[in-house]
């Protein structure tokens, strides 16, 4: 780390010195002083990079962490010294961070199923929130959380930073601009070829140093289980959704984007554990979900255990047109002319590949701090989240009940499908509820 950085973060002290109105009637908690004064709840994996990348913006002091392992919250504790050279204050129950009046930001960095509490409980204490995707693990969180934002006036951006990574924005306007032709098909895939099988693992003791009931939370109670626990739980259903809304969110995000609709007019989905049958992953390690718009598709598409060859990447969304097929993923876009067709004849040149940033994340934590002083919206505000983790919520929904279901978009409900309406809801186990707003 730069050392005038080092020492300006050394200088600066803990605590916001004033709660500033600005002009459009929003509350910004941040301090005249353009400090920042972060929280991270969730440390191990995603949370800390993003909070990493918060370190890097000028005026960051992180204050507190929270985590309910408190192997890794003293471990990352230590990290977050050495880099800044204070040590943030550690926490196992998250409410005491929302308590703290002197933090202007949280970082939500927990797993899916914890996801929707802590940001909306920071939205109440007036605290701006960087809420990692997908925004809920149901559709009833989804809608709570935006009520939340909207109610208290919070800026929140959803982890999706793909929505900052400038090179995803000029692939859509290169679709938006007609040049691939009539778009009748697109398509959104993720092949995670490094995951292999997840064996069966007897019930075991909780770890020294957990807090599993507060790691549970408002899911159902059960033995610990170490599959079930850090990384892997996004493979399971009381706790998130699989593929299909890890690397759904980020993909199908830019998939309706490209082609300007974001309400199918039905979902439905086939997969199963094709690879794996016997192992412990409760979601499917292979599945497709068809979003039917009414005059074009959206496929998504995802394996674990193959790398694929779709155009060579083990990610991405591809715009099938008549005249070419735009391709794009984190590593940069480019554009292959149809060939077997009279369309060729258009005489479409291939578009080579135009590379990414590399500093989407960067990129993405630099718009929310800038909006928390401008009180605009940011890149991936609520609204984007919680819409296409509903998107995604559905390809499962329709997995689960093993047929299509009709989805309406207006009133965020399925069309007569009371079978369907009850996987919208959270199910909390008590005593955690979600709040009434
Ligand atoms: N935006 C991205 O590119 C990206 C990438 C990876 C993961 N993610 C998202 O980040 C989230 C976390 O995923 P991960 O892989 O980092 O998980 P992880 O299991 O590695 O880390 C989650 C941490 O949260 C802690 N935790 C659990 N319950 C808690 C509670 N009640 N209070 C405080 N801490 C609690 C855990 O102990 C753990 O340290 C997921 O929602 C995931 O989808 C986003």
């Amino acid at each position: 780390m730069n050392t005038s950085r080092r020492n300006f973060i050394l200088d600066t002290g803990l605590t916001a010195s004033g709660i500033a109105l600005l002009s459009n009637g929003m509350s910004s908690c941040v301090s005249a002083s353009d400090k920042v004064i972060v929280a991270l709840i969730g440390c191990k994996g995603m949370g800390f990079t993003d909070l990493s990348a918060f370190l890097q913006q000028p005026g960051v002091i992180c204050a507190a962490l929270c985590d309910v392992d408190s192997n890794i919250l003293n471990q990352r504790a230590a990290e977050v010294e050495k880099l800044t050279g204070k040590r943030p204050d550690v926490y196992e129950d998250f409410r005491k961070v929302i308590d703290r009046k002197d933090i202007d930001v949280v970082i939500v960095g927990t797993p899916d199923h914890w996801h929707c509490l802590p940001m909306v409980y920071a939205c109440q204490s007036g605290k701006d929130v960087y809420c990692e995707k997908p925004l809920g693990r149901t559709i009833e969180e989804c809608n709570l959380m935006v009520k939340a934002a909207q109610k208290y006036k919070r800026v929140v951006q959803v982890g999706q930073w793909q929505r900052s990574d400038p090179h995803w924005k000029n692939a859509v306007e290169y679709v938006h601009s007609g040049k691939l032709g009539r778009v009748r098909s697109a398509r959104a895939w993720s092949y995670v070829g490094w995951k292999g099988s997840i064996p069966i693992a007897p019930d075991s003791p909780v770890p020294e140093g957990v807090n599993y009931d507060m790691w549970l939370g408002p899911a159902p109670s059960r033995p610990f289980n170490i599959n079930r626990f850090h990384f892997t739980f996004r493979w399971y259903w009381e706790y998130a959704g699989g593929l299909m809304t890890d690397w759904g969110v980020h993909l199908l995000d830019y998939a309706l984007f490209g082609m300007n609709q974001y309400v199918p007019k039905s979902v439905m989905a086939s997969g199963g554990k094709y690879a794996f049958p016997g192992d412990a992953m409760q979601t499917p390690d292979t599945m497709m979900t068809i979003y039917d718009f009414g005059d074009f598709n959206i496929v998504w598409d995802h394996t674990i255990g193959i790398y694929g060859q779709n155009y060579g990447r083990g990610h991405g969304v591809a715009f099938i047109g008549e005249f070419g097929t735009l391709v794009v993923d984190r590593k940069g876009w480019e554009v292959y002319p149809e060939t077997t067709s009279t369309s060729a004849q258009q005489g479409m040149k291939p578009v080579p590949l135009q590379p990414s940033t590399g500093k989407g994340l960067e990129l993405h934590v630099k718009n929310f701090l800038d909006c928390i002083k401008t009180r605009e919206k940011p890149n991936c505000d609520i609204e984007t989240g919680a819409h296409i983790a509903r998107i995604a919520s559905l390809g499962n929904i329709a997995y689960r009940l093993g047929r299509q279901v009709n989805w309406d978009g207006d009133k965020q409900a399925f069309k007569n499908d009371p079978e369907a309406d009850k996987l919208i809801l959270a199910n909390y186990r008590a005593p955690w509820e979600l709040p009434k707003l």
